[in-house]
């Protein structure tokens, strides 16, 4: 049977080899490897052969196979090509026309303001912390001072695991994990995404990006926050930028406030970019509460801290001036491509 298997080979080269049209190459395909095909047949006879010599016969059998295929594909090509050649034939290439060039890659806009609030902040002295995007409720809560019934913990708007882990709904665990981590003085930034259980709309997404910020150290005050506010919002936005804050409440902060930065697209005058109020909000801030200090271990009686967080969609849609927080996670092509 070894022999009747090499023969078949020669006879199939042979044929394969005078094919010249692409039904030639169907028809040697149905008589080599086909139903009927004597390949076929020797499969069915292995049946026939002991238990001992069955795989080796089944391997060359297979081998055989593979052999045809390859000489198949290999002519298939071979023709293709040859066509290619006659259709062309008396045609010139002209070597001065200028060639494809490549698709280039480029940044996502949230990656590119990302960048920059990094830099900012380095620029003033602080260091970038990482964080978790998968949390426990212990850090992303708990350590936070946020009450047992708080409703930020429900179901309908924080995202929980079967393991019992959630993804984190802020960057604010990032605090927590750095405080147990490291002693003062603490001056970190934690940019990082964020998830909530939240419909997308012009200014909602499942998934956002914010930046967390911590100091920490003997006789930090509200005025510290105030500067380091009005500093980055000045170095993001340009020098004609005001910033304020706003009495509000947060469970990890004492006291705490809302952030706002005077409008960017009028100056503050009122437009349909402040909804005419002037101002833009950009995140939450305060003063860190004693009894986080307490959960992590630092001195509250020592050591006095301020904490913020800010949007980086927010930022990024301003800077850019895109509408609707919906564009940044389409990945439409028209709208990256400006960003290259
Ligand atoms: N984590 C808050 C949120 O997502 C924002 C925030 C408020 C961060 C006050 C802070 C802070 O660091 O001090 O709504």
């Amino acid at each position: 049977m070894h022999q009747q298997l090499l023969d078949l080979i020669d006879k199939a080269q042979i044929d394969i080899a005078q094919c010249s049209s692409p039904n030639d190459i169907l028809n040697a395909k149905a008589l080599y490897l086909g139903k009927k095909s004597y390949l076929n047949t020797l499969f069915s006879q292995l049946r026939e052969l002991s238990a001992e010599e069955r795989p080796a016969f089944g391997q060359k059998i297979n081998d055989a196979r593979t052999k045809i295929e390859e000489l198949l594909n290999f002519k298939e090509k071979a023709l293709k090509t040859q066509n290619w050649d006659k259709q062309n034939a008396g045609v010139k290439t002209d070597f001065s026309m200028p060639g494809i060039m490549p698709e280039r890659g480029g940044l996502h806009p949230l990656t590119i303001i990302m960048h920059e609030i990094e830099d900012t902040f380095l620029s003033m002295g602080f260091e970038i912390a990482e964080g978790f995007d998968i949390e426990d409720e212990f850090h992303n809560f708990d350590a936070l001072n946020t009450p047992k019934d708080h409703p930020s913990r429900n179901l309908a708007d924080t995202f929980y695991l079967d393991n019992g882990k959630l993804l984190r709904t802020q960057t604010s665990p990032v605090q927590i994990r750095v405080m147990e981590n490291f002693k003062p003085p603490i001056r970190i930034i934690s940019p990082g995404r964020c998830y909530r259980n939240d419909k997308p709309d012009p200014s909602h997404s499942p998934v956002f990006s914010q930046v967390e910020a911590l100091v920490v150290d003997k006789g930090v005050s509200l005025a510290d926050l105030r500067d380091t506010l009005q500093n980055f919002a000045i170095l993001m936005f340009g020098p004609n930028v005001k910033s304020r804050i706003r009495p509000h409440f947060f469970p990890f902060t004492e006291p705490s406030a809302e952030i706002d930065i005077s409008c960017v697209n009028c100056g503050g005058t009122g437009c349909r970019v402040c909804k005419n109020s002037g101002w833009l909000e950009m995140g939450g801030a305060g003063m860190v509460d004693p009894n986080v200090f307490n959960i992590v271990g630092i001195d509250p009686e020592i050591y006095s801290g301020f904490a913020f967080g800010l949007g980086i969609e927010r930022i990024t849609m301003l800077k850019y001036n895109i509408p609707d927080m919906r564009i940044l996670f389409e990945n439409d092509l028209r709208m990256l491509r400006q960003f290259r």
